[in-house]
């Protein structure tokens, strides 16, 4: 399945003129997602953005387990085999809802990796020619944090720590389609700091939630490891991550759950000092996380803590923290400016 493949069909180009979309559409949407950029194939149907009517995913954690990481063509091949199983699945859960009553169909177009991408974006495009709906390409990071609007009452402007397995950012969002990217990593990104301290003290992959469960159990204040100095409200882990390996090669046996509640004390420290300065600056009462990291135990307290001075805080719960369609969905619908035709290329990075 290649992209090209489209180029021969008639260039499909809806427009908000000819079909109303969004929360201005004044009528109910029902937006069928698919998610495969990395290792999660995924089926999701949100009603207006906010209400979870079907929601599927299909982990291939088990697969790359063995890897100690994932393969990106077998990860292709599993969305391959998973796919027609989770759209399926996904109208078995929506009941009495066809495909004909869908509003629209959004597939994520990146970052991600292309051979994972392409499979979900194809049956999402196939699925919107055959039912001759809107196809909307949606940008998985802002997909995280649209992953907050499902419940609940969230309206910009807010300020969003957006951490996840190839991202760290802090973002501005100004409205549902306006957002300004105040700093992110200049090295490793949460998830993969946490991915690669874990390997490294000997924690089989996914590494960032077992790394999270053993901190609970040690002393945070065990090891003083150093914060990355950089400007701004951009970030660094990569001196971090050097310092642990310096650390755990120090001993013959290594206290793994102090080395894990210090790492993760240095890192929701150094995140919360960055938003919080951001969230001062900006003058912003509602604060947002999202991505993979988001759902990691001390980075939520920390924030969480935010509520006893004055912020409202939003997380999403645990099942839209990961890679999932319904925060796919829900971005489609509130970025009404994302309309798409059905030659939309996948990308690999991100592209401002
Ligand atoms: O957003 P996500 O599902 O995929 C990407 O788009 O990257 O994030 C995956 C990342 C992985 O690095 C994983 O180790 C990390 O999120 N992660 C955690 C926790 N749960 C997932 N890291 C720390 N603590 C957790 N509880
Ligand atoms: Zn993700």
């Amino acid at each position: 399945m290649y992209n090209n493949t489209m180029k021969n069909i008639k260039n499909k180009l809806f427009s908000k003129e000819q079909v109303e979309i969004g929360p201005e559409s004044g009528y109910d949407n029902y937006i069928m997602a698919i998610e495969s950029s990395c290792d999660e194939t995924a089926c999701a149907i949100v009603k207006n953005g906010r209400e979870v009517i079907a929601n599927v995913v299909a982990s291939q954690i088990k697969t790359h387990a063995q890897f100690g990481g994932v393969i990106p063509e077998i990860a292709a091949r599993e969305h391959l085999d998973s796919i027609n199983i989770v759209i399926d699945e996904a109208f078995k859960q929506a009941g009495d809802l066809k495909p004909e009553d869908i509003t629209a169909f959004a597939g994520t177009v990146g970052p991600g990796l292309v051979g994972c991408l392409l499979v979900g974006l194809n049956a999402a495009k196939t699925l919107a020619l055959t039912y001759d709906k809107p196809f909307i390409g949606v940008n998985h990071l802002n997909a995280h944090l649209c992953g907050n609007y499902i419940d609940t009452d969230l309206k910009p402007p807010y300020m969003a720590l957006l951490v996840s397995g190839g991202h760290t950012q802090i973002i501005d969002v100004k409205s549902y389609s306006e957002q300004e990217i105040l700093g992110e990593t200049i090295d490793d990104a949460v998830g993969e700091a946490y991915d690669k301290v874990a390997r490294l003290i000997g924690l089989p992959y996914p590494g960032g939630p077992r790394l999270d469960k053993l901190a609970q159990e040690g002393n945070p204040k065990a090891f003083k490891l150093p914060e990355g100095k950089v400007e701004g409200y951009n970030f660094s882990f990569s001196g971090l991550k050097t310092a642990v390996l310096r650390l755990v090669k120090s001993f013959d046996e290594v206290p793994v759950n102090d080395v894990c509640a210090s790492f993760q004390e240095t890192v929701s420290s150094t995140l919360l000092k960055k938003l919080k300065k951001a969230l001062e600056e900006k003058g912003y009462k509602q604060v947002v996380i999202a991505g993979g990291v988001a759902a990691n135990s001390e980075i939520r307290k920390k924030i969480f803590a935010l509520e006893s001075e004055g912020y409202k805080v939003f997380a999403p719960p645990m099942k839209y923290c990961t890679d999932n369609a319904a925060m796919v969905a829900s971005c489609a619908y509130f970025n009404i400016n994302t309309f798409d035709d059905v030659n939309t290329e996948v990308f690999s990075r991100i592209k401002c």
